[in-house]
């Protein structure tokens, strides 16, 4: 039982974290047909390439400032209820402006969630600006250069999400040039849908403080000793894994091998209704699954916490926490 674990959670993209029924209500509001891609409460999809289809197609629901609110303010509360301390989520304002909004508005929106979340169950939280590789490098950068301009001090990191089969890292290193000169803490998807080479580019290139996913490094182990030695955190998603078929399953998960490779681990649910999980059951299935006791649970949420995009009052605020 991990119910009563304090959490914390790096790696949750804002609009996969919206629940089918929220979706549906959206969906009465502006009067569209979710069949193509809600089927019985669940969202319909079979392959990475169809999974991102039916996340843009609930994007495309939110229109609003007030809907981004909305979207926040439940996310956030919804960890809060699992008992999560903090929460970063990954947004991109490429999201926002293809339903109609200006970067500002999505950002003020998924901000006034945020505070609204904060004000109501405590939980801290703070926004990971992202790059979409497949829309192109010319999007990625703009989107950097869009965290470099707006500087709230809520904007705190910034990550590249998307198709990783589109083109090489190196296509990208501008972006992340960009954002790191604004101050920004630097997170990449990688070696989630391409093998050992791509987390290698990440940190030949990119140099980051933290990967998404980065879980198929396991496949060589000279790979995994150098990210053990750099300390650099990679962001897990065991369940996103395993419903995206990267691994056949739960026991083969690479997870428990990173943590006894000495590699700096964190739980995250990705996006979680698409892939039938929560952050709650990503410690559930990290205990029950792979069998890491509470010792190493409440490693995993400190090693967040040290990780996180956040100034060093707010860390030792949220260390107190724990
Ligand atoms: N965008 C939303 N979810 C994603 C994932 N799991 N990998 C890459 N890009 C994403
Ligand atoms: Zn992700």
């Amino acid at each position: 039982m991990t119910k009563h674990l304090v959490k914390a959670e790096l790696h949750l993209h804002i609009e996969g974290g919206a629940f089918p029924a929220l979706v549906e209500k959206q969906a009465q509001k502006y009067n569209v047909d979710t069949s193509s891609f809600i089927k019985d409460g669940s969202y319909i999809w079979s392959d990475f390439t169809t999974f991102l289809h039916a996340y843009d197609q609930a994007s495309m629901l939110f229109k609003t400032e007030e809907d981004y609110a909305l979207l926040a303010e439940t996310y956030l509360s919804s960890i809060a209820a699992e008992g999560a301390i903090y929460g970063e989520i990954i947004v991109s304002t490429d999201h926002g402006i293809a339903a109609g909004l200006s970067a500002d508005a999505y950002i003020d929106g998924l901000i006034a969630g945020m505070e609204a979340a904060k004000a109501k169950t405590g939980i801290e939280s703070r926004i990971m600006l992202s790059g979409v590789r497949h829309l192109g490098v010319d999007r990625v950068i703009a989107a950097a250069e869009y965290g470099a301009k707006r500087r709230h001090p809520w904007i705190t990191g910034y990550n590249m999400a998307g198709e990783e089969r589109n083109g090489r890292v190196a296509d990208f290193a501008r972006a992340f040039d960009i954002a790191r000169d604004a101050g920004l803490g630097i997170s990449i998807h990688a070696g989630e849908l391409c093998g050992a080479f791509s987390v290698r580019d990440a940190l030949d290139i990119v140099k980051p403080d933290r990967i998404g996913h980065g879980v198929r490094a396991i496949e060589d182990p000279e790979l995994v000793a150098r990210l053990a030695d750099s300390g650099t955190v990679l962001e897990v998603c065991p369940g996103s894994n395993i419903a995206l078929k990267v691994f056949p399953d739960f026991k083969s998960h690479p997870l428990r091998a990173f943590y006894e490779a000495g590699v700096k681990v964190t739980l995250n649910s990705d996006d979680p209704p698409f892939f039938h999980t929560t952050l709650g059951k990503e410690y559930e299935i990290a205990a029950n699954e792979m069998g890491f006791d509470e010792a190493a649970l409440n490693t995993m949420t400190r090693t967040a916490i040290e990780a996180a995009f956040v100034d060093e009052d707010t860390r030792a605020a949220l260390m107190a926490k724990l």
